[in-house]
């Protein structure tokens, strides 16, 4: 925080004509990439809800609860590069930060998010970069979902242009502990101690059987069991 006052002759050296310019061109270069990634969600949105809209016409249920799409601020982006020694710039970003585009997907049942990933990956414009499967193995705090970072083709007037994005597909359950999670561990001024964390970790775990739970009730529906 700069508390001093900044005499007039300070700020015509900072802003001066060039670098005013400067920052305009870069600006101008980043607000069209942020674009790219928003068309790139649009992309992966729209795929989701087709997919959610055959589902419920065939079996009568939808496997999506909610979907939420965000771009990453560029202060996150900035410290991501930073974090990793990557160079400050565009090109940088595109290349190493992969979830610029982000987009949860929160799936009714377990084998919803499986069912889902699957229909995606199979669908022959998206290309799959690299998938961790946080259900099948947690993480040690006890964190489940599924993400996949997807690359995507978005179809410009005069270009075609590969977009990546991160997907996270989540069950209700799943999503409430980490919505929670997120609030606890990110309070500000306030020591998260390792009694609290084992409290988390227990409620995980009967999220999970919350889930498995749930699915035994879906299986004696026989709702969707020729899926
Ligand atoms: P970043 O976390 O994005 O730097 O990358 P990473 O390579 O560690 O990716 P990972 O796939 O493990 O996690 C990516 C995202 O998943 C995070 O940004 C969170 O949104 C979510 N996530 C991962 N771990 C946790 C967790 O323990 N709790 C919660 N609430 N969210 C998590
Ligand atoms: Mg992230």
């Amino acid at each position: 925080m700069i508390n001093r006052e900044i005499k007039g002759e300070e700020i015509s050296n900072v802003f001066t004509q060039e670098a005013i310019n400067n920052s305009m061109v870069f600006f101008q270069k980043y607000n069209k990439l942020m674009s790219y990634y928003r068309c790139a969600l649009m992309e992966i949105e729209t795929k989701f809800n087709v997919l959610n809209v055959e589902f419920s016409l065939r079996y009568d249920r939808n496997p999506i609860n909610g979907i939420k799409t965000r771009l990453k601020k560029p202060m996150s982006i900035k410290q991501k590069l930073e974090k990793n020694s990557y160079p400050l710039n565009l090109d940088s970003i595109e290349s190493h930060v992969n979830d610029v585009a982000g987009i949860r997907v929160v799936c009714s049942f377990e084998r919803d998010v499986y069912m889902l990933a699957d229909a995606l990956l199979k669908q022959d414009d998206i290309r799959l970069v690299n998938r961790k499967d946080y259900i099948a193995n947690p993480k040690p705090n006890g964190y489940r979902s599924l993400h996949l970072i997807v690359e995507v083709p978005i179809f410009l007037a005069h270009e075609k242009k590969i977009m990546k994005v991160e997907i996270q597909l989540r069950t209700i359950a799943m999503d409430s502990w980490a919505s929670l999670e997120h609030q606890l561990r990110y309070k500000k001024d306030f020591e998260f101690t390792d009694n609290m964390a084992n409290e988390l970790y227990e409620c995980a775990k009967l999220s999970e059987q919350l889930d498995r739970r749930m699915d035994d009730l879906r299986k004696l529906t026989q709702i969707d069991n020729d899926l």
